[in-house]
């Protein structure tokens, strides 16, 4: 039986579209094996609804490695146990093709290395922003370039932790992208450019005075502020509550905020706030993850 523990992420961290992310301390648990036939997945979160047959991502993202190293399938269990929040932009789903390829890979007989399993789950996710991480942990830099996925992660202090401030209500990343224009304005892309660099640059140097600024985008969240209601206020709820950078976690609508300290302050302001405007939002403070997905075979 293969063992695996795949972080959450949070994906574009500002300017950084479908570039930027980062692993965070929340997990999805899976036990995977090989059986004769048929497929068995056993839910053992009843927090969450997974597809129980063949819709099943985990097994989705199997099917797909080995059709790739052309390894013929058998039956397979899948125990799995996420406790990250699904269609909330917290990459529920690149860590199932994470999971469901490192699990393909061992059964397959690892032919593939991680740089290959990157590019494959990259392809099947759209974009490698939150695949990277989910694979590698810590901040990541990503991008696929015709044949190739690169991801370049680097561990983070751990003095720096991450509000994760989710809604009630999900929506679905398809939804999230359509909304986007086909075109960019040329101002807005040098202006992307500058901010994401200027964004790594202060994560790397733990500069937060660069980050507060580097934070700011202008190629995808004006779009998709019309699916988060209260998105504006929220913001301008976190600075006053000592956020050191807030932008839209991946496609959203959860809102993630990066913090350095007072971290439990920030927590209780936020559902204090939350309470007084009767908003069925919730904060959550997490570590980031800097040690990437975990495999071990049983
Ligand atoms: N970069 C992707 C997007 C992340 O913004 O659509 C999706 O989680």
């Amino acid at each position: 039986m293969i063992r695996l523990r795949v972080p959450a992420s949070s994906a574009n961290m500002g300017a950084g579209f479908d570039t930027l992310g980062i692993a965070l301390g929340l997990y999805n648990r899976m036990e995977i094996e090989e059986i004769s036939a048929g497929v068995e997945i056993i839910n053992q979160n009843t927090q969450s609804f997974v597809p129980r047959d063949k819709n099943n991502l985990i097994y989705r993202a199997m099917l797909y490695l080995f059709d790739n190293v052309g390894y013929r399938p058998r039956g397979y269990r899948i125990i799995q146990n996420s406790r990250i929040p699904m269609t909330r932009g917290l990459g529920s789903s690149s860590a199932c093709i994470i999971g469901g390829m490192l699990a393909a890979n061992i059964i397959s007989g690892r032919t593939l290395s991680y740089s290959e399993i990157i590019h494959l789950a990259s392809k099947m996710e759209g974009h490698p922003d939150n695949v990277g991480p989910a694979l590698y942990g810590g901040f990541c830099v990503s991008l696929t370039d015709r044949n190739e996925t690169i991801v370049k992660s680097t561990k983070i202090n751990e003095n720096i932790k991450f509000a994760v401030i989710i809604p009630d209500f999900f929506v679905a990343t398809k939804k999230s992208r359509g909304v986007l224009p086909s075109k960019v304005n040329f101002c807005d892309a040098v202006y992307n450019i500058g901010h994401a660099s200027m964004f790594q640059a202060a994560m790397l140097s733990g500069d937060m005075r660069a980050l507060r600024l580097g934070v700011n985008d202008r190629l995808h969240q004006q779009y998709r502020k019309n699916y988060v209601e209260g998105m504006e206020d929220i913001f301008e709820k976190t600075y006053l509550l000592g956020s050191n950078a807030t932008y839209l976690s991946g496609s959203g609508p959860t809102i993630l905020s990066v913090l350095s300290g007072n971290y439990e302050r920030f927590r209780r302001g936020m559902s204090e706030y939350f309470r007084e405007e009767s908003l069925r939002w919730k904060c959550m403070i997490l570590p980031i993850d800097n040690v990437g997905a975990v495999v071990s075979i049983q």
